[in-house]
């Protein structure tokens, strides 16, 4: 489905985001292995996570929709053999959260997904959960899905991730409370760390010593409530859109403002983007608050690559901001984005030809030149931030986006909540 964003004179309001993807996905998965039953508030009910709800409840666990939250009634840590194949659709973080807690169960059971998630590398998971005793196979010797998994018989690693990535992190970790012996995960740089608090949370085994965090097997463990922040990754859509827009401003409101998925935040103020936001409370452990954003005349920067994988989903949105900064702006560190819905480095880079924006791609870099947008078609190739990223891009001029639909991977309501803020011209 093509989708045609008029060229928009300012974009005005107030937006409650979409609940974080991230703690929706943990939260299915803890509330399920929880005993008893408990609440998932404002989860985020979209593609992504209604194919973890899936998955958890052909696992044992009883998931309904009740209104703004899900009801969980948890399996307890012994999960119940699937009677058929896990489809994990789209979702690059179920497949390899959910990797790691198949390998501590004593069954057989098989994951796959959608044709994106089938060519996404899984080699980074099955790595640490074979050395732990797990039994693994998959395509391309255990680097692609469908993955065939037989758990159980862990024994706990000290585990120095290659690559800073969260999911593959957390699949140790979610391993690692079914293992003999302490779990360590060392991580190169700073990723989210949603798990290690909802291990608090719910009062599994957590430690952490600088970017060295350690787990060991759990006991069974009481359900417990959990509300979930909004989505900063679905609110920088709208804070690029209010700051590239003339005479907008956008206040987003109950956000996530955990500081390992705020590098966007630092970013755009080093390009001159008036932004504010605060934190105003503590929810279950994640700081919550608000982002304001107003329209800013932006300039081209050097990104510093340490502050990658703290907007690792963000740089796309980041892109958009770009061509309309004035002058140059380098985005180094992006190998990750190789391997994510899409090849984002590829996706980004055509988007912005398409809308006659200069721009050069490298392995791991991207150099944009800010100043000129025009208005265009953008594909998402099948990608729901890149879908996102370019209807903001393209929001001043003008924009068709091909594929609108995937959006609703992870933000259903964005075409609306787009439309209802924005003035067309
Ligand atoms: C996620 C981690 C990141 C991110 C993804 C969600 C998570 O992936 O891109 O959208 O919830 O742990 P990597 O761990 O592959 O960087």
């Amino acid at each position: 489905m093509e989708r045609l964003i008029p060229p928009t004179l300012s974009l005005k309001g107030r937006l409650r985001v979409p609940g974080d993807k991230s703690v929706t996905h943990r939260g299915l998965m803890l509330g399920a292995l929880a005993q008893g039953e408990s609440r998932l508030h404002y989860p985020l009910k979209a593609g992504d996570t209604l194919s973890t709800a899936a998955v958890m409840r052909a696992l044992g666990a009883e998931i309904t929709e009740q209104g703004e939250h899900f009801h969980i009634k948890g399996a307890g840590l012994r999960l119940q053999e699937p009677t058929d194949i896990l489809d994990c659709g789209n979702a690059g973080t179920l497949i390899r959260l959910v990797s790691g807690l198949l390998s501590g169960q004593e069954f057989f059971s098989v994951l796959t997904g959608d044709a994106s998630l089938r060519r996404r590398p899984m080699g980074r998971v099955t790595k640490p959960l074979l050395a732990m005793g797990a039994r693994i196979e998959g395509r391309d010797r255990g680097n692609l899905a469908p993955l065939a998994i037989r758990g159980g018989g862990l024994t706990g690693i000290h585990y120095e991730l290659p690559i800073a990535s969260a999911q593959v992190k957390s699949a140790v970790l979610l391993a690692g409370l079914f293992a003999d012996d302490d779990t360590e995960v060392v991580e190169p740089a700073p990723t989210r760390d949603h798990t290690e608090r909802l291990f608090r949370h719910y009062g599994l085994p957590i430690e952490v010593e600088g970017r060295t965090v350690r787990t060991r097997r759990a006991s069974p463990f009481g359900a417990r409530d959990l509300t979930v922040p909004g989505d900063i990754s679905s609110a920088a859509f709208f804070i690029v859109a209010a700051l590239i827009t003339p005479e907008s401003e956008v206040l987003l409101e109950g956000v996530g403002l955990n500081p390992t998925r705020t590098g966007l935040l630092g970013v755009l103020k080093e390009m001159g983007a008036d932004l504010t936001w605060e934190v105003t409370e503590g929810q279950d452990g994640e700081p919550v608050g608000w982002i304001r954003a107003r329209s800013s005349a932006l300039r081209g920067i050097s990104v510093d690559p340490r502050q990658i994988p703290l907007m690792v989903d963000e740089v796309p949105a980041l892109a958009a901001a770009a061509a309309w900064a004035e002058g140059e702006t380098h985005i180094p560190g992006l190998e990750e984005l190789r391997v994510k819905e899409s090849d984002r480095v590829a996706a980004i880079a055509q988007n912005l030809q398409r809308l006659g924006v200069g721009v050069e791609a490298g392995p791991d870099w991207l150099r944009i030149q800010g100043g000129r947008v025009q208005a265009g078609v953008v594909e998402p190739f099948h990608d729901h931030r890149i879908a996102m990223a370019f209807a903001v891009c393209g929001l001043p001029v003008g924009v068709r986006v091909q594929e609108a639909e995937w959006a609703s991977i992870s933000f259903p309501s964005f075409w609306e909540d787009l439309e209802r803020l924005s003035n067309p011209a």
